[in-house]
């Protein structure tokens, strides 16, 4: 099973998006295996960004993410990268197809609603970056055998 972080980032919360958002994961068929409701580190914001960390566009990244708090997800899922990123749609709002949650909320890129991880390799750094093995849940899904073949 891939896993995957989704971040609600502060744009979505403090525009009481975080139920729509978090619904279109559960409709997708994602299974959730960690959720908390947190203000980002600096030190953390920056371990997560690492990737981006040459780029013109880093502090004010790091600066957006820790502007107001945030929900993190942990979702596990076949193909949950891929998927998840689908349902979140392109990094800029104005070229995300109608849809996905960017292309349907959002219209800048600064304010982008939600984070996926993009590869499977990161999904499993950024899940353990966020949470502790004592707060992932292993859990058997009623719905898992009408979800994954
Ligand atoms: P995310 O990591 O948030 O899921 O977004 P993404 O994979 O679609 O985009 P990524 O390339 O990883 O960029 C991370 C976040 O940086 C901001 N960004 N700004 N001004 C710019 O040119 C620029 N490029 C990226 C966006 O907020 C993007 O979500
Ligand atoms: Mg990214």
């Amino acid at each position: 099973m891939e896993r995957t972080l989704i971040i609600i980032k502060p744009d979505a919360v403090q525009r009481g998006l975080t139920g729509e958002i978090l619904r279109r994961f559960e409709a997708r068929g994602l299974r959730i295996i960690g959720m908390k409701f947190i203000q980002v580190s600096r030190e953390l914001a920056e371990k997560h960004y690492e990737v981006h960390k040459e780029r013109p566009f880093f502090a004010s990244l790091v600066n957006y993410i820790i502007s107001s708090p945030v929900v993190v997800i942990a979702l596990e899922g076949t193909n949950a990268i891929a998927a998840a990123r689908k349902t979140i749609g392109s990094t800029k709002p104005q070229e995300a197809e109608a849809g996905t949650i960017r292309g349907d909320l959002a219209l800048e890129i600064g304010r982008n609603l939600v984070h996926g991880s993009d590869s499977v390799e990161n999904g499993q750094i950024e899940v353990a970056n966020f949470f502790s093995a004592a707060e992932l849940v292993s859990w058997p899904r009623a719905t898992d055998p009408w979800i994954f073949e």
